[in-house]
């Protein structure tokens, strides 16, 4: 079966290699696709909003499955698209469909969702930007620190939390006045969470589902978890304190009144979710849905997988998932990101990479990478994941940074305490 993933970054690139390690796998395409990608199949330049070319692409190569790796497609319709084709439809697509993306493109939606279905997550109300003044009286009832989100897709920067409640209603009136687009014309104001996050993937069919290795990442740009957010530094699989008591209450409580849940609101949902939990003294709560997998867990997950992926998404496509046994490694999995010097913030392009090629017992996933001229050169703010696994998460970790020493580029940055809170 040829396979066409969408996507540009780390994760498509760990997706992909892991497909590839398939017998079931005919060709392997990537919409774009990186420099990294480039080794494991062809990088077809077309941008992952471009669905009239996707589609084109597909039937031109014979694409038997479409993963799909961003959010953003997903939100904007791209399973829609392939279903609506007459065309397209017989392709299968691993992502849901506009109404189930809602979980992640709205978080007053996903809030909503939460609540109809008794699933434990932060008390909250949404604000719409004419009832600001509204808003700035809710957040008086609240204690510190006060969480405002953004209800619409902000790349990751749409959440502020704030000590104090002069500068949470100042956020709250930035947010409606536009400070992130449209994505801040409602507003969801929750209560502050205390406790330790992680991060819970299923595949899922919307009836059955199979829970994959869990993770946790490591968001901020310095060390102990301090400056600024950013799309992510690290990760570690398995998560220590997600033990078997632990996961069976995110079993129970979370993972299967979702998928009641998707049943009942009838989303129609083949793909991944993305559970963003909280372990509050021992109960999970959930912080956020995601539609997707999570980068850079994905970089240490696939690592962990055992089965052949394709056939787990073949599976999901098909509505197989019921007698599906994954197999996983009883290994620890970590990924650390190197990114580009004055990242999160500003920084330069173009620097030249080298010394990747004497990488020995790690992965290397491409995030923000280019090939000029026979060159391989920084084009992002996170530019390489190397991905390694131990007996230990120490012994994987220091494979990790052995070859992150190997490559050179100059104003190269990574952090050096992943997994240091476990
Ligand atoms: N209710 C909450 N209590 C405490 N921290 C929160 C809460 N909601 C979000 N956060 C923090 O903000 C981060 C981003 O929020 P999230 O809902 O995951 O949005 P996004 O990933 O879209 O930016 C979370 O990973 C968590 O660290
Ligand atoms: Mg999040």
């Amino acid at each position: 079966m040829n396979v066409l993933i969408i996507g540009s970054g780390a994760r498509e690139h760990a997706m992909g290699w892991k497909i590839s390690q398939s017998p079931a796998l005919g060709k392997l395409y990537f919409a774009p696709g990186n420099p990294g990608t480039a080794n494991l199949g062809v990088n077809l330049s077309l941008s992952a909003g471009d669905f009239p070319g996707i589609g084109e692409a597909a039937l031109e190569h014979g694409i038997g499955l479409l993963l799909v790796g961003p959010e953003g497609p997903l939100v904007e319709g791209i399973a829609d698209y392939f279903s609506r084709e007459e065309k397209l439809k017989h392709i299968r697509v691993i992502g849901p469909k506009k109404s189930g993306a809602r979980l992640e493109g709205s978080k007053d939606f996903a809030k909503e969702f939460l609540t109809r279905h008794h699933i434990p997550t932060a008390r909250y109300a949404s604000f719409h930007k004419e009832e600001t003044e509204a808003g700035c009286r809710y957040l008086e009832t609240l204690r510190p620190p006060y969480v405002l989100k953004a209800d619409g897709l902000a790349a990751g920067k749409g959440v502020v939390i704030l000590e104090s409640l002069d500068e949470a209603k100042a956020a709250l009136r930035e947010m409606t006045a536009g400070k992130f687009g449209k994505a801040g014309d409602v507003v969801v104001i929750e209560e502050f969470l205390k406790g330790i996050e992680l991060s819970v993937f299923v595949v899922t069919d919307g009836k059955e589902y199979v829970i994959l290795p869990e993770a946790k990442d490591y968001k901020r740009i310095g060390h102990n978890d301090t400056g600024l957010n950013t799309g992510g530094m690290g990760a570690v699989s398995p998560v220590p304190f997600a033990d078997a008591g632990f996961m069976q209450k995110v079993e129970q409580r979370i993972i299967q009144p979702t998928i009641r849940g998707i049943q009942e609101d009838q989303l129609d949902y083949t793909g991944f979710i993305f559970f963003g939990l909280i372990n509050c003294g021992g109960d999970p709560k959930v912080i956020e849905y995601n539609v997707r997998m999570g980068d850079p867990e994905t970089e240490a997950v696939m690592l962990r997988i055992e089965s052949d992926f394709l056939e787990l998404m073949n599976a999901a496509a098909t509505g197989k998932l019921a007698s599906y046994q994954l197999r996983t490694a009883p290994l620890v999995a970590t990924t650390v990101m190197a990114v580009s010097q004055g990242y999160p913030g500003d920084f330069e392009k173009g620097k030249v990479i080298s010394g990747y090629d004497k990488m020995d017992g790690a992965c290397l996933f491409h995030a923000g990478t280019r090939m000029e001229s026979g060159q391989l050169t920084t084009s992002g703010g996170r530019v390489l994941a190397v991905s390694a696994t131990g007996q230990s998460r120490d012994e994987a970790l220091a494979i990790c940074y052995q070859n992150l020493n190997l490559i050179s580029y100059e104003g190269k940055y990574f952090r050096k305490d992943i997994g240091f809170d476990l």
